[in-house]
């Protein structure tokens, strides 16, 4: 079986493209341009690359970003000092977190912190505790993404049962929120599951979101299933150059695979893609209240 390449690229364009033009439209009509600020703790080189890219990106679309960065010794007062400042800036609609954070620092009592208006990772416990209620909220990045990307494939998924391994609070949990609220059968493995395969093989939608490159295989999967890869981890290659893989062995699980997600090209373009749209919707939100 040939799988179709979920490649999100075109997707992705598809929808800055409109959010060029819904930004255009705000400042001809209300004379607003969304603001992102993001915050980057330490030296870690990925978040410093994913940084660059969203400021990229914002850029792109038309949102004014600034990145704010702290050397890894800082401590949770300077941080916090920072957020309460962006809270009331008001040409700032948008504050985002970039995670991982230096193991001194308290990820969870700095988003606390953010404005949940601000909120635009949507991590924010009223934000995550709204998406559990299955009400209307900020829905986090990649989760966002992985809807998207999936609908824009099947845009029924009613009633299909979507394994997702994984259960961090950035990917899986909101991901089960999401998918509960649209109606799928969930089941969440993490590392003290038993039976992996097993379960992953009931999937009709199998969602890797580990951190182990090439964690799913080919036997753990029902053949015709549409597989998503959310991993992003970075191996050496037989000629000895870094390279980027996901979660799941893509070539020998594109053989039973009915569509999978390439890595790089899949969840990456579409969360980013989501944190734009988020910012905007942010800053919408946030004119309308005044
Ligand atoms: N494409 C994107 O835009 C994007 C965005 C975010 C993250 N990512 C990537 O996605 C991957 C996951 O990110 P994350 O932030 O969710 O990672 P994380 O916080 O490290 O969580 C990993 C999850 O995998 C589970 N796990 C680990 N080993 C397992 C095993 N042997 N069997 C079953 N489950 C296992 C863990 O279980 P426990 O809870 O029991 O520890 C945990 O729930 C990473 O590669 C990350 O770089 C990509």
């Amino acid at each position: 079986m040939t799988p179709i390449l979920l490649d999100s690229r075109s997707l992705a364009n598809e929808l800055k493209n409109n959010l060029k033009a819904r930004i255009i439209g705000l400042q001809k009509t209300k004379n607003i341009t969304p603001g992102l600020a993001v915050i980057r703790i330490g030296d870690d080189l990925a978040s410093k690359s994913y940084v660059a890219s969203k400021c990229r990106q914002c850029q792109e679309v038309g949102i004014n970003s600034k990145e704010y960065y702290f050397p890894s010794i800082t401590s949770m007062e300077s941080i916090l000092k920072l957020i309460y400042q962006l809270n009331t800036t008001y040409i700032v609609h948008g504050i985002l977190l970039q995670l991982p954070l230096p193991m001194h620092l308290d990820a969870f009592k700095l988003i606390q912190a953010i404005d949940p208006l601000k909120d635009v990772d949507g991590l924010h416990p009223q934000n995550l505790g709204t998406l559990s209620l299955g009400q209307p909220t900020v829905i986090p990045c990649t989760p966002k993404g992985c809807l998207a990307l999936l609908k824009s494939h099947k845009e029924n998924i009613k009633g299909l049962h979507v394994v997702i391994v994984g259960r961090s609070i950035l990917v899986g949990r909101p991901l089960a929120m999401l998918l509960l609220k649209e109606d799928c059968s969930v089941t969440v493995l993490h590392s003290k599951s038993q039976n992996v395969p097993a379960i992953t093989k009931t999937a009709d939608i199998l969602i890797a979101a580990v951190g182990q490159p090439k964690f799913i295989q080919k036997e753990w999967v029902q053949p015709g299933a549409i597989v998503l890869d959310v991993g992003i981890n970075h191996i050496q290659g037989r000629d000895g150059q870094i390279k980027i893989v996901g979660d799941v062995d893509f070539e020998n699980v594109s053989q039973v695979a009915s569509a999978i997600t390439p890595v790089p090209g899949g969840i990456g373009p579409m969360t980013v893609v989501s944190l734009l749209e988020n910012t905007v919707e942010a800053a919408v939100k946030q004119i309308s209240l005044k």
